[in-house]
């Protein structure tokens, strides 16, 4: 599983991070998200299901 941020539509809400850290780091100075996986480790499928759910501009998506 991977996923990715559409930093076109990305507005800095930063839950993604919130919910997993791990996974999601943001550009302090663009206020962007950006994944720090390759691809996602099977323990964090969940928290990374949950934040493509609750991104406010639903700029995350997730791809087999
Ligand atoms: Fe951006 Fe959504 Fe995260 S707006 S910072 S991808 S919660």
């Amino acid at each position: 599983m991977k996923v990715t941020v559409d930093t076109a539509t990305c507005q800095g809400h930063a839950r993604c991070r919130a919910i997993c850290p791990e996974l999601f780091e943001l550009d302090e100075l663009e206020q962007k998200s950006h994944v720090k996986l390759a691809t996602v480790p099977p323990e964090l499928e969940g928290r990374a299901k949950r934040a493509v759910n609750e991104c406010p501009e639903s700029a995350l998506s997730l791809d087999r």
